[in-house]
């Protein structure tokens, strides 16, 4: 038989030999040397968290102990529902629980370096750092998201002390998989490793893990990704392609703080929101343990931005709540992708922060600025707390120079900050912003 020529041909015996030598040398040799990657973790509670990765088979276990290169605990991680198809996987999800609370754990996944994770600290205690960025991408299609990401792992010389996040709010719009191709995808999971084997990563969805399917993104490849704390679901969610029961919303408790995330917009969703975070704000309000509750979620109640306004049903819900608990006093979302701060005075006695300016494109401000607007950045960002007993200090950090900016900063430098105290006896809520506030657009 004529062998074609685009084939390097042997004779037939000789085929033989190199087949079975091939299938010896595949039975025989060791496995691919893969490591497990977009390892990430979410807290479940005081003494439970979950971790989520992908890897092979042989890397589906998580050792851990107390000690370095002690792992007196393993458990073997399970396949996620629903499963993320945005690569073959295989992606893997593992609870840990009985652990002790504001306990330094050491931890290896497959043949991973050692790393480590915290659990939150004891309930009403405070002094921690924790992070927010919003509309991400990955460095596929965004250069800047390495740099804004190993910046939000780092102790920033612009802040006194260890400032390193516990824990990091990613209020929506992570990865842009659907519009930029589905190795976005997987590419954000491995960008945000600087600090997601460290700290905990606490999501809530933008309308780009769920209302396109452009390149076969969808929720499943995020819900299928995440273990939520006090897991809700809402009214109208199952307009969201690759959804599943639950992981709509949730809230947990971090030290003295109450964080209740909320969904996106589908039908019905927000008001039964403010029906059910109604019943949880009340119950924090009466824990002498919660000082302050903060909301987070994808769409701003406030924004000036050029690319989204405000949502102004979603504002009078919290401007009801805030009416009623005295310990909810700030918003922060993404979505427009720029960073803002309001004037509690103008805006229903709360401070609403915009900060979605992650690594992604920037949005524009529109113009002028409106009265309520206090500062405004067309710049990347992303935002530090330091949470302490009464008193919470926000600083926006200047992100490296992102696609489309018009303004500018320095990397790394406080760009806003401003302070929230907490009720006194009485109940009443004092937020003030510190003189020493620099607005670079001047
Ligand atoms: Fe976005
Ligand atoms: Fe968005």
């Amino acid at each position: 038989m004529a062998c074609p020529a685009r084939l390097r041909c042997v004779p037939r015996r000789d085929r033989a030999a190199t087949v079975f030598a091939a299938l010896a040398f595949t039975l025989l040799a060791p496995a691919a040397a893969r490591s497990a990657d977009e390892i990430h973790w979410t807290i479940l509670g005081q003494t439970a968290v979950t971790f989520d990765w992908r890897g092979s088979a042989a890397e589906n276990t998580i050792r851990f102990g107390t000690s370095p290169g002690t792992y007196s605990r393993s458990v073997s991680a399970q396949t996620p529902s629903p499963t993320p198809d945005s690569s073959p996987g295989p992606f893997w999800e593992a609870k840990l629980t009985g652990l002790l609370e504001n306990t330094l754990y050491y931890y290896s996944i497959g043949s991973e370096p050692e790393q480590t994770f915290r659990t939150p600290p004891p309930r009403g205690s405070a002094g921690f750092w924790i992070a927010q960025e919003a509309d991400i991408g990955s460095t596929v299609s965004y250069s800047a998201v390495g740099p804004s990401q190993a910046l939000i792992a780092q102790d920033l010389p612009a802040l006194a002390g260890d400032d390193r996040p516990r824990l990091v709010i990613v209020p929506g719009d992570l990865t842009y998989g659907d519009q930029n191709g589905i190795a976005n995808v997987d590419g954000h999971f491995n960008d945000v490793m600087p600090w997601s084997r460290t700290a905990a990563y606490m999501v809530a969805w933008g309308n780009h893990e769920w209302d396109t399917s452009v390149g076969g993104d969808d929720l499943n490849n995020y819900e299928g990704r995440f273990d939520f704390p006090n897991s809700q679901t809402s009214p109208g969610a199952s307009a969201a392609i690759g959804n599943g029961p639950g992981e709509d919303w949730y809230w947990f408790d971090y030290g003295n703080t109450r964080f209740i995330a909320y969904p996106e917009p589908y039908s019905g969703a927000w008001s039964d929101w403010a029906t059910k975070a109604d019943a949880v704000m009340a119950a924090a309000q009466a824990d002498g343990a919660i000082q302050f509750i903060i909301t987070y979620g994808h769409r701003p109640p406030w924004s000036s931005g050029s690319d989204h306004g405000g949502e102004s049903s979603l504002a009078s819900m919290m401007a009801t709540m805030h009416g009623k608990y005295s310990k909810y006093v700030l918003n922060i979302a993404g979505h427009s992708h720029h960073y803002e701060r309001s004037d509690p005075a103008q805006t229903n006695g709360m401070l609403h922060i915009v900060s979605g300016a992650g690594g992604s494109s920037l949005g524009g401000l529109a113009s002028p600025a409106p009265s309520w607007s206090v500062f405004r950045l067309d710049h990347l960002e992303h935002l530090r707390l330091h949470v302490q007993l009464g008193r919470i200090d926000g600083y926006a950090i200047c992100g490296p120079a992102g696609a489309g900016n018009s303004d500018t900063c320095t990397q790394g430098t406080i760009v806003d900050q401003w302070t929230i105290v907490a009720p006194g006896g009485g109940g009443t809520s004092d937020v003030t912003a510190p003189a020493a506030v620099r607005d670079l657009r001047q």
